[in-house]
């Protein structure tokens, strides 16, 4: 087969009707983070936000990428301060005034895939809080304004590290972006940093469809895995934020399928 490979693996490319269903599956991802945004507040558990969201997902037709996904419980993957992803929702768990919440969402319609994250205090949050927030939605934006064809892997991942750390935080290694399209995790593998060895030379090329998602820790990179098998926090206690869109590259730029 022809086109672009990783790692001899290929990276597919959709067409415009393909990516016209991922945009259909984006919209109904940005509907439910509405519907959650209007939902999270102080007192409120992650499983009442799991259910909004899975009910939301599902009026529109869709279903949740995640649940099922390798035997994940769960909608939504909910990240409370030092929770950097993956935290199965539960009624004993709530939110209180002050906490940097995660939600991670994944929609499937018409056989195709939508992934986002974001990140908001819950009431009142202090400001380094909000700064953390502030800088992971940012290196996001930096990242996206790379993608388009000519470009590589590695122009998004500098992107993202270059603004994380400049702000004196520090980006998650253990965890990465990906392809997205028919499968939740497709080639190729998205760094949010530059490191060594990895995908950094693929070339951008229209068609392909991405989910870029930095992790970004206030204190070191390093995390950990909770005894639940599924659960990851960072390992010095510090908060994390986390924001991801699907994008796809179009002949001169980038579409966000996840965009409102
Ligand atoms: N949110 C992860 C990603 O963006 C996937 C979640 S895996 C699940 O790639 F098992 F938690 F669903
Ligand atoms: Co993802």
């Amino acid at each position: 087969m022809s086109g672009p490979r990783v790692r001899g693996e290929a990276i597919r490319i959709k067409s415009q009707a393909e990516l016209e269903t991922m945009r259909h599956a984006g919209r109904i991802h940005a509907r439910t983070v509405a519907a959650l945004i209007e939902a999270i507040a102080p007192g409120v558990s992650t499983a009442a936000l799991d259910r909004i969201a899975e009910e939301t997902i599902r009026a529109a037709d869709g279903e949740p990428s995640f649940k099922g996904y390798h035997g994940y419980p769960a909608t939504i993957c909910a990240g409370v301060n030092d929770v950097v992803v993956h935290g199965i929702p539960s009624e004993d768990e709530v939110l209180a005034e002050g906490d940097v919440f995660a939600v991670d969402l994944g929609v499937i319609w018409g056989g195709y895939h939508a992934d986002g994250a974001f990140t908001v205090g819950v009431g009142e949050i202090d400001a380094e809080g909000q700064r953390l927030i502030d800088v992971t939605r940012e290196s996001l934006a930096a990242a996206i304004e790379q993608v388009r064809p000519g470009n590589t892997i590695r122009d998004i991942a500098a992107a993202v590290q270059g603004h994380v750390e400049a702000a004196g935080f520090s980006v998650v290694r253990a965890l990465v972006g990906h392809g997205i399209g028919s499968e939740l995790h497709e080639p190729p593998q998205v760094p949010n940093f530059v490191d060594g060895a990895g995908p950094y030379g693929v070339e951008l090329a229209p068609g392909m469809t991405l989910a870029i998602e930095p992790m970004v820790n206030a204190g070191g990179f390093e995390v950990a895995q909770d005894a639940d098998g599924w659960k990851v926090h960072t390992r010095d206690g510090s908060r994390s934020a986390h924001f991801e869109h699907t994008v796809a590259v179009t002949d001169d730029g980038c579409w966000i399928l996840t965009a409102p």
